[in-house]
């Protein structure tokens, strides 16, 4: 690839309120919280906001609401270089507000919303098919899934690559999520996704099970426990950078963006791998998805010093 690596993006995108405490709130209590902020989140936007912030150039397409919260959604995906011309207003308040519940001692979140996001489904109809071919890869995340499988044709059609993050187990049942994955060339998956999707238990089997379905590499992230990766060519684990966590929100997804820039850059799969994993690592030190996610610089300096 020549010149700067362009990655677009269709899926969702929120506003993240993260509350860090060590016991989540009961009925007539008062929860003491170590820290409360916000920060820009959702699985796509912030892998494109990663690609950007690594060195990549990133166009994220997706919907926002008409008040403040959108426009601050919006506003830190610019801060971050992500492109976001082509998101669609939506003429009502900001549908997409997470409420991330992190614990203060191992940086494990857990998240709380309505299912209102999920309600507002982008048109195909919405999407500028050249805009979306003229990228070098196209990412997902199973957000719109109507508009998603046209962008993943267009972009086969084309010749391109198509990235997605399958997520957790349970979205191996999604129907939209299945259309995709036989499109994609890279997938994605959290723990457990492998074997729930192939009813394979051993992680070894999975991945050789997801390789027979279409998808060229298929990598599952493990939190703590790394990664393992699978293609053609090679299995392999790449092990987590030991950090003190104080906030795992966004791993995935920084992890999921360093590795598609440096793949899309030349690099092996190994080294996109350790690469991420730095990315990653280096996220899990520092609150919020995309506020939390590393320079090009400071991956650099971390693999040095490793
Ligand atoms: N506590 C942690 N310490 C160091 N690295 C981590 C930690 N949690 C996640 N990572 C890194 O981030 C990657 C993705 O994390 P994972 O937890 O699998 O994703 P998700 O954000 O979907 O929960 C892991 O493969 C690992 O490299
Ligand atoms: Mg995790």
């Amino acid at each position: 690839m020549s010149g700067e690596a362009r990655l677009v993006g269709l899926g969702m995108s929120t506003i993240d309120v993260l509350a860090s405490t060590e016991a989540l709130p009961r009925w007539e209590g008062c929860a003491p919280l170590d820290h409360l902020c916000l920060d820009g989140g959702g699985m796509a936007a912030n892998t494109l906001a990663a690609f950007s912030k690594l060195g990549g150039r990133a166009d994220f397409i997706g919907v926002y609401g008409n008040d403040a919260l959108a426009d601050l959604k919006v506003g830190l995906l610019a801060k971050a270089g992500v492109d976001t011309s082509e998101m669609v207003r939506l003429a009502e308040d900001e549908p997409a507000v997470t409420l991330v519940f992190v614990h203060s001692t191992s940086g494990e979140r857990t998240f709380a919303s309505t299912g209102r996001m999920r309600n507002r489904p982008l048109a195909v109809e919405a999407l500028d098919r050249e805009a979306i071919i003229n990228a070098d890869g196209l990412y997902l995340d199973g957000f719109h899934p109507q508009a998603a499988i046209a962008a993943a044709e267009w972009m086969r059609e084309a010749g391109k690559p198509v990235f997605l993050d399958a997520g957790r187990p349970e979205n191996g049942d999604d129907l939209g999520m299945r259309s995709l994955i036989p499109l994609s060339s890279i997938l994605f998956g959290g723990a457990g996704f492998g074997a729930a999707y192939s009813g394979e238990k051993d992680l070894l089997d999975a991945g050789k099970f997801i390789l027979s379905q279409g998808p060229a590499v298929y990598v599952e992230t493990l939190g703590e426990k790394g990664s393992w990766t699978f293609s053609g060519e090679s299995v392999f684990q790449n092990p987590a950078f030991a950090v003190r966590a104080v906030d795992t929100t966004g791993a995935g997804d920084v992890f999921h963006g360093a590795f598609l820039l440096a793949w899309m850059e030349g690099k092996s799969l190994q080294e996109a791998g350790r690469f991420a994993s730095a990315a990653a690592a280096i996220k899990c030190t520092r609150r919020g998805a995309q506020a939390g996610c590393p320079t090009i610089e400071e991956v650099k300096a971390f693999l040095t010093e490793r």
